[in-house]
């Protein structure tokens, strides 16, 4: 299998160099050969040539079997001009629709709900990924006048709808999960969430075995910290899904152990822990190299290895269970050590 790799910036290039490392383990320890190139997109690059995602990158992306991404966003471009264009012109323009972000709890102690355990905290989390407040639509007049306007448009496609909707209850038919719950806010948003209402209740009517229900964005943010163990499936917009998925984050153990995934079935997925650049910790072997370890860990499911993937993510929840974490997670470990235990982990369990 055949995997771009963009480390981008920050402590994303150190937390990507772990996955990477932990994936070859895996594939010296199976039978899976995996074969990794490096691109170099990110801010340096676009410091020194101007380019963030160079021409005909979409379609070099597109000859691999997935792309892994650190994090991008560096100080020097203050803007994160570089950022959305690599990122979002990748969702974009390989048209990932589905930003599929598990929120699971891996271990007891690291839920910051009271009394919470791991059998609360399992559910998944699908953000529609290429449309909403996202396409960048709009623009500003009058620009630094005291009657400055700034129109930001929110595009809702039926056919974008329908799919996310449609992918969410796939899933939820394939792994036998029992209930999908649309988030949205169309008590305000009239227009745009009345097309997900009516296409969300149209979507659920093809699968009567499963339950569909709905809260509005704000209750939902209220009941994954009341009670997150009502939720299996959770299907909702662009900006919604951002936001929620960071809560979801934190209620699974921090942003540190955050994975997700970008992806349009059949086609090369973008797989990038939910984390940022953190430009404070860059280069300073503190980050936590999980995120992207349980992110290379859904790539490989996602290209069909469950074994393989099982393998890293149990080598994680091991060096959790033992302690083995870096400093977020109540550990002492450096980045480059963790990724070391985690391999260690992989090595004794193949
Ligand atoms: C994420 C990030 C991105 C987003 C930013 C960096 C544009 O926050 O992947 O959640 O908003 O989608
Ligand atoms: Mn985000």
């Amino acid at each position: 299998m055949r995997i771009a790799v963009i480390p981008g910036d920050g402590i994303g290039i150190e937390v990507t160099l772990e996955a990477v490392a932990a994936l070859r383990e895996a594939a010296a320890r199976t039978a899976m050969r995996l074969q990794f190139t490096e691109l170099p997109y990110g801010a340096d690059h676009f410091l020194k040539t101007g380019e963030t995602l160079p021409p005909g990158a979409l379609e070099r992306l597109q000859e691999f079997d997935a792309i892994l991404l650190g994090a991008l966003g560096d100080p020097r471009v203050p803007d994160g001009r570089h950022a959305a264009d690599i990122l979002l012109g990748i969702r974009f323009g390989l048209d990932l629709y589905v930003n599929y972000r598990p929120v699971r709890l891996l271990d007891d102690r690291l839920c910051p709900l009271k009394g919470r355990t791991e059998r609360d905290v399992d559910f998944v989390i699908f953000r529609e990924n290429t449309e909403g407040l996202y396409v960048g639509m709009g623009g500003i007049f009058k620009k630094g006048t005291p009657d400055e306007v700034a129109v930001q448009e929110d595009v809702n496609t039926r056919k974008g709808v329908e799919r996310i909707c449609r992918h969410a209850f796939e899933f939820a038919a394939q792994r036998g999960r029992r209930r999908v719950l649309m988030a949205d806010k169309s008590n305000a948003l009239t227009f745009g969430h009345d097309l997900w209402q009516r296409t969300f209740r149209e979507v659920a009517g093809g699968y009567p075995a499963i339950e569909a229900s709905h809260m509005y964005v704000d209750a939902l943010a209220m009941q994954m910290v009341k009670d997150p163990s009502q939720f299996e499936v959770i299907v909702t917009c662009n900006m919604f899904g951002d936001i929620l998925t960071d809560l979801g984050a934190q209620i699974q153990g921090g942003m540190g152990l955050a994975a997700s995934a970008n992806l349009h079935p059949g086609r090369t997925g973008l797989f990038e822990p939910v984390h940022g650049s953190a430009p404070k910790y860059a280069g300073k072997d503190v980050a936590n190299p999980m995120g992207a370890i349980l992110s290379a860990a859904l790539l490989l499911e996602n290209l069909g290895r469950p074994e393989e993937a099982r393998l890293l993510e149990d080598a994680v929840v091991d060096c959790i269970r033992e302690g083995r974490t870096t400093r977020d997670l109540g550990g002492a470990l450096g980045t480059r050590e963790v990724g070391a235990e985690v391999r260690r982990r992989i090595a004794a369990r193949s």
